[in-house]
């Protein structure tokens, strides 16, 4: 576009709409019921085969205000915008975490939340004490699982009233992806095998134990798995592209707590005798042995399981598992042996994003009627996750995320009658309404300008 002394003001526009496009808050759009959807990325993360990111984004964006949140979902694109497979890019995991930081302090650096950083993290509502703290995070299966919330019910954010003064309310998003192209042994990889990664020490330099041969403390940032001699492909730019639903808060809503359960959790009961309160230790990734040889392969599976309560009683809206290639699947049990939620991996079977052969690419959800799976107070459930054992898999994991509404808090089912579940926007046009705001400007300056100059304006003059 060539600026002449004759078209300036139209420059000055356009430069205005451009500096507007790209200042303006991510787009969003409401659909009939409220529901707004904005979709984000997150800061670009380079990988090139081999090589592992782990990155954490602080003060992410995030939609603001009082709001209930309704769905989260997540994928990683190349610079372009397409959907990258498994194949080429695993995503190991992505953590959404909530935190309260002290306004006018920084974050720096590429590591997790320490007591000088002025923080405070806003954990769910259990039950780890040490891990697991974060209100959304999915890993290979993120495209095809299920993760809107239902009406009445919401995760509430951003009260005012429970910012401490002087915080703002912010989120923490941690990333952690391998790029297995050209990779000798891409399930290796992506189990971080301690050998492959060619790792004795973890991502502080401390030693790993003898027996650790596998898991996330081998594929740390910057690690480089092993990669097939000669094999080149070019270094790129991916992100994680996340879309966030959300409606305003208001009375009708009925608030949900996040409770994320992990089957390696180290539970050691409360005892009041000794002022002993219970500590939940969670190891998040175990090791599953291969079954004897002598055992016919179709009877390997390898059972985990966890007996604990949660420190609530409710009822439970949405629950799924999470867990790695060969898992088959994870039941949450009540005391009364009922299940609550079984959640099983869907494997993918072409080659295509969403679809990738031998992957995990979703895990199956429950959304219970609301009122039909109750947890009573201190009842003790039982969580078991099951996975093949017909071969050796390190850093396995077995969560279970769970959705529970208080039941002391009763759904306004006037205000709720016959809505919709859940309405997909099936047409989303980025920034819509910023375009539309930045040609009402330039119609106005247009105009302007006529008025000004009192002449008739060549159109040409602004032809890129
Ligand atoms: C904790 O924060 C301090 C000050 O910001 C920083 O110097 C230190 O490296 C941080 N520690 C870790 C483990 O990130
Ligand atoms: C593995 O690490 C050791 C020590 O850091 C290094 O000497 C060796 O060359 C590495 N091997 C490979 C295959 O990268
Ligand atoms: C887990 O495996 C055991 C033993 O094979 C089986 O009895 C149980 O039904 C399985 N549970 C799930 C959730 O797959």
């Amino acid at each position: 576009m060539a600026c002449t002394s004759d078209s300036w003001l139209y420059c000055l526009a356009i430069l205005l709409l451009m500096a507007i496009v790209e200042s303006a808050e991510q787009p969003h759009l409401s659909n009939e019921n409220g529901v707004k959807t904005s979709v984000f990325l997150s800061p670009k993360f380079v990988l090139e085969p081999g090589s592992v990111s782990n990155k954490y984004y602080y003060d992410l964006d995030f939609p603001r205000g009082h709001i209930a949140l309704k769905d989260f979902n997540a994928e990683v694109v190349d610079e372009a915008g397409n959907p990258i497979p498994l194949q080429e890019t695993y995503l190991h995991h992505w953590i959404v975490l909530r935190y309260y930081q002290q306004k006018g302090v920084e974050i720096h650096g590429n590591a997790w939340f320490n007591q000088s950083d002025h923080v405070v993290i806003v954990r769910n509502s259990g039950v780890c004490d040490n891990d697991n703290l974060q209100y959304f995070g999915l890993g290979s299966e993120t495209r095809r699982t299920a993760t809107h919330i239902p009406d009445p019910y919401g995760i509430e954010i951003g009260n005012p009233v429970e910012i401490p003064h002087g915080y703002e309310e912010k989120w923490m998003l941690n990333v952690h992806a391998i790029d297995t192209r050209g990779v000798r042994d891409r399930l290796g990889c992506t189990e971080c095998r301690c050998d492959l990664y060619n790792v004795t020490v973890d991502e502080y330099g401390r030693a790993l134990p003898p027996d650790y041969d596998g898991g996330f403390r081998c594929c740390y940032d910057e690690t480089k798995c092993r990669v097939k001699e000669g094999f080149y492909g070019v270094k790129r730019s991916l992100y994680l592209r996340y879309t966030v639903k959300y409606i305003d808060w208001d009375a009708s809503i009925v608030p949900v707590k996040i409770y994320i359960l992990d089957v390696t959790d180290i539970w050691t009961m409360s005892d009041e005798s000794k002022g002993v309160r219970s500590q939940h230790y969670c190891l998040v990734e175990y090791k599953v042995e291969s079954c004897d040889i002598g055992v016919a392969n179709d009877g390997c599976t390898h059972t985990k399981s966890l007996s604990v309560s949660l420190p609530t009683s409710g009822d439970v809206i949405y629950g799924v598992a999470h867990q790695h290639t060969a898992g088959m699947g994870s039941t949450l049990y009540g005391q009364d042996g009922r299940v609550i939620c079984s959640s099983n991996p869907i494997y993918g079977e072409g080659n295509e994003a969403g679809n990738e052969a031998g992957y995990i690419v979703g895990m199956s959800t429950c959304y219970p009627v609301p009122g039909s799976v109750k947890l009573s107070d201190g009842e003790i459930l039982t969580l078991v996750s099951n996975y093949s054992s017909a071969r050796r898999h390190t850093g396995v994991m077995g969560l279970f995320y769970l959705l529970v509404a208080d039941s002391s808090t009763k759904p306004d089912i006037a205000l709720h009658a016959p809505a919709p579940v859940h309405v997909e926007m099936k047409i989303f046009i980025p920034g819509l309404g910023v375009v539309l705001f930045g040609i009402t400007i330039i119609l106005i300056l247009n105009f302007a300008f006529r008025f000004r100059s009192g002449k008739k304006r060549d159109y040409k003059a602004i032809s890129p």
